[in-house]
């Protein structure tokens, strides 16, 4: 491969992205932008790419398979997403047809950690019942047992991928007097031993945890990890939280348990599908905190992530190194 700067690279972008990434898109002499009023549908994605694209800048809800990957054809060098996560991308049929696959890691970890650890006060203090309490005006006189939930100060919190977002959201809850269990495929002790956060078993940390949180990538050894076996190893006082990716969890068995009492509660960033549909039975359950999928929703984090994309894009075109390759 030739490593002079093309003239030209076409690049698709899937939908209206930040304006700080499409702002260093537009900068870079060379990049030809096919920018879509509003999110192209995966049929016209692959119109798009057949008409010729050497990068697809794409999100999380683009689900880039062998199909598209079959539109791009042999001139598609790179997909770009604009998430940290990569399970809508085919890597593996990526891989085979040498195509790089870039992501946008570390600077939406704290943003994800804020999020989390909102869901886990909510759900532990029953926030969502307390807040409904309040506009249904079914809040009375302050009577002492009223509405208690569970302590997060000084909990046994166990986390399942002590990664990057894993170790931010231990950090904040050391903060709070926490003990820190985790598991994964292996110990990791330059991150857990600041944390003094201790290596058990999945077995163990469901045993022990009060707040269970799976914070690891969705693959096909993660997919519907957390069933109705699960929840039943855990405490009946567990808090469950999701802020990874809606197909870690059976969603019916985590419905059964938090109506069954199985564990205390939940606090869901994510689901299946998203949007999750009106009448699913997870909207209706009062020990349910479910948010719309906003971990790295704020304004900073959201263009820090359209920028980095974009820079993996430009990187691609100049023939540079990319800075934040998938490993393939
Ligand atoms: C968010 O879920 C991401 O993967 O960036």
């Amino acid at each position: 491969m030739s490593t002079e700067t093309p003239a030209t690279w076409r690049v698709v972008i899937t939908n209206q992205i930040p304006p700080a990434g499409i702002a260093r898109l537009r900068e870079c002499e060379g990049l030809e932008l096919d920018y879509p009023e509003k999110k192209l549908e995966s049929d016209s994605i692959c119109a798009k790419l057949r008409e010729g694209a050497d990068v697809l800048y794409c999100l999380l809800t683009d689900r880039i398979d062998a199909k598209v990957l079959d539109a791009g054809g042999s001139r598609l060098k790179q997909i770009s997403t604009m998430s940290v996560g990569y399970n809508h991308i085919d890597v593996a049929e990526c891989a085979k047809r040498g195509i790089a696959v870039t992501n946008t890691p570390d600077c939406l970890t704290e943003t994800t950690a804020d999020t989390t650890l909102g869901l886990v006060l909510a759900a532990s203090r029953r926030f969502k019942e307390a807040t409904a309490a309040v506009i249904d005006g079914s809040w009375g006189p302050w009577q002492p047992l009223w509405m208690c939930g569970n302590d997060v100060h000084s909990s046994v919190v166990g986390i399942v991928g002590l990664g990057r977002i894993g170790a931010a959201v231990a950090r904040r809850l050391r903060a709070f007097n926490c003990t820190i269990l985790y598991t994964g495929s292996r110990p990791k002790p330059d991150v857990a031993g600041p944390l003094e956060a201790e290596f058990v078993s999945l077995d163990g940390l469901l045993a022990r945890s009060d707040i269970v949180i799976p914070l690891c990538p969705l693959n096909a050894k993660t997919t519907g990890m957390f069933d109705a076996a699960k929840f039943a190893k855990m405490k009946k006082s567990a808090v469950f939280i999701n802020a990874a990716r809606g197909e870690l969890v059976k969603q019916d068995d985590l419905i059964a348990a938090l109506k069954e009492g199985v564990i205390f509660g939940a606090g869901l960033d994510v689901t299946t599908p998203e949007p999750i549909p009106l009448d699913s039975e997870l909207l209706k359950l009062p020990n349910c905190y479910v948010l719309p999928h906003i971990g790295s929703a704020s304004s900073n984090t959201r263009n820090g992530m359209a920028k980095m994309a974009a820079d993996n894009v430009i990187a691609g075109f100049q023939q540079k190194p990319l800075p934040n390759p998938v490993k393939l």
